[in-house]
Order: C-alpha cells, then sequence, then structure tokens
C-alpha cells in the first residue's frame, strides 16, 4: 500500500477520475504531486488536473504517442531512478489500454502499483442524482461498449446483454449510437430513459435525458461523437422505493429487531 509519496524506480498507473480536478483520490492526488514524471493523454486528461504536479516534474503527452514510444522513454526515466505517474482518464481497469502496458512493466522487471479513479459511470450517476441498482426495479449495472474498431466477444452483442434489462452503461459508442439504439431496442421498451452524458465533470459537460428510441437522434442533433456515456436505466425514472437495509421493519447484525427504531 502506498502512504508515502511517489518512490524512485516505481510507475504508478492513476486513475484521474472524469474531469474535475479534484475528483481523483488523495492517494493519486499525493503521487502527482511528488512524481518526477507524469505521462498522460490530453485528449483525455485535463489540462487542470495537472495543477497538482511539481513545477519541475516532466510533463509528457501521450496523445499522439504510441506504446512503442511510450516505453522506452518510461524505462530510460525509471533507469535514472525516477518517479513516474501514468495518468489514465476514469478508472484504469475500463478501457485505458493498460492491460498491454502492465504486462511490458512486468516483463521489463519495472515496480508498478495501480491507484483507482472514478470511472464515468459513477460521475454520471452522482451528475443525475440517481442510484443504478433501485430495488425491486434494476440491481445490476453492466459497463460495455459497442464494436467499433475493437470487435467484441459474440457473447457480449449488445442485443445479447439488453435481454437483462440492468441499468446499462455504454462506453465508446458515440459514432455508432444508431445501431446501438436498433440493438437495445431489441429488448428495452422505447421510453426506457436515457442519460446521454458528454464530457462529464469538464466545463463544457452537457446531460440530455431522452427516451431510448430518441437516443441516435439526439447524438445526431448535439453532434456528439466522442467522450460520451450513455446510461440506459428504468433506474432514471424510478418512483420512490424502499430498500431493506433502513427499513424499521427489518433486521440484521448491527441493528438486532429489539433495537429496530
Ligand atoms: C478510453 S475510454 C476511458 C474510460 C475511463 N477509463 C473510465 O473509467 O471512465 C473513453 C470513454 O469513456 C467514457 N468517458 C470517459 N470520460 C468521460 C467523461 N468525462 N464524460 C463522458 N464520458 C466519458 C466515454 O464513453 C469515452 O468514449
Amino acid at each position: 500500500m502506498t502512504t508515502g509519496g511517489a518512490k524512485s524506480g516505481t510507475v504508478y498507473i492513476v486513475g484521474a477520475g472524469p474531469g474535475d480536478p479534484d475528483l481523483i483520490t488523495l492517494r493519486g492526488q499525493r503521487l502527482l504531486s511528488t512524481a518526477d514524471a507524469v505521462f498522460y493523454a490530453g485528449s483525455l486528461v485535463p489540462e487542470g488536473m495537472l495543477r497538482w504536479c511539481r513545477a519541475d516534474a516532466l510533463l509528457v503527452d501521450t496523445r499522439t504517442s504510441t506504446l512503442e514510444a511510450i516505453l522506452p522513454h518510461m524505462f530510460a526515466l525509471i533507469e535514472a531512478g525516477k518517479s513516474i505517474v501514468r495518468l489514465h482518464s476514469g478508472d484504469p481497469c475500463l478501457y485505458g489500454a493498460t492491460h498491454e502496458q502492465m504486462a511490458a512493466l512486468l516483463e521489463a522487471g519495472v515496480e508498478f502499483e495501480i491507484v483507482p479513479g472514478i470511472s464515468a459511470f459513477q460521475a454520471a450517476a452522482a451528475s443525475l442524482k440517481v442510484e443504478l441498482t433501485v430495488p425491486g426495479l434494476v440491481q445490476t449495472i453492466i459497463l460495455t461498449r459497442t464494436s467499433g474498431r475493437t470487435g467484441m466477444p459474440e457473447s457480449e452483442e449488445l442485443a445479447a446483454l439488453a435481454a437483462h434489462r440492468a441499468s446499462l452503461c455504454l462506453y465508446l459508442s458515440a459514432r455508432h449510437a444508431r445501431e446501438c439504439e436498433a440493438k437495445l431496442l431489441a429488448h428495452y421498451p422505447p421510453d426506457t430513459p436515457v442519460a446521454i452524458c458528454y464530457r462529464l465533470g469538464w466545463p463544457d459537460e452537457r446531460i440530455v435525458r431522452a427516451r431510448l428510441d430518441q437516443m441516435a437522434a439526439v447524438t445526431r442533433d448535439e453532434k456528439l461523437i466522442r467522450t460520451t456515456l450513455y446510461l440506459i436505466s428504468p433506474a432514471l425514472a424510478a418512483t420512490p422505493a424502499r430498500s431493506r437495509l433502513y427499513n424499521p421493519t427489518h433486521s440484521h447484525l448491527f441493528r438486532p429487531s429489539q433495537t429496530a427504531t
């Protein structure tokens, strides 16, 4: 566990959150503010996040780089005893191309740690002031994307996932909104609420609520082609419901029945 600043010779893969510079964990901020070098994709991570970096830190924008260019640069810095933060938007475990990076670090024997971040779907739920798991209505969240240039395993096709009618968080799909809508309509009712969330936490954030059968039209009208998260969920129109957890009629380990109030 990391409790102090960035250690020399280590790469910290840090989740930057969706956009707001202060939606990063304390640990992530501490590492950012002590690292010798920070690698970040300027197209995904807002410049404002770099305010946490040391004034003399080496800042490397990787938006036009390849892994083949990034890795030797990192290895040279590690060799020189520097500490590195590799910033990824949202949480690094989701659509961040971190798998191949970690494999290369492992192979090179470079120490690395991961610091989680807030993913776009969590930021969307917070902005919309909704719980995505409403008792009696929906208890499952699916995080997925459509197949663009990155193919999808057949068993994870959107139409198959739609059959669950879960709270579905659709990443990386704005360019394919029309086909996504068609596939989702195979199982969700046409009036299922959708929140179309563009650049959450950035100064030009836009959130449009629509029905599922309007999802593609809104995407087209709003000219959204990137950094858009779709939240498709009956929870967006939920009527008030009670969970058992705080219900006085329900007892549990920490609130036995005689103390229930
Ligand atoms: C390369 S993926 C990175 C996902 C990121 N690791 C996460 O956990 O949110 C980029 C996609 O994530 C979603 N996304 C990331 N940040 C977003 C934001 N601030 N607002 C809306 N969608 C966002 C969009 O679907 C975008 O196309």
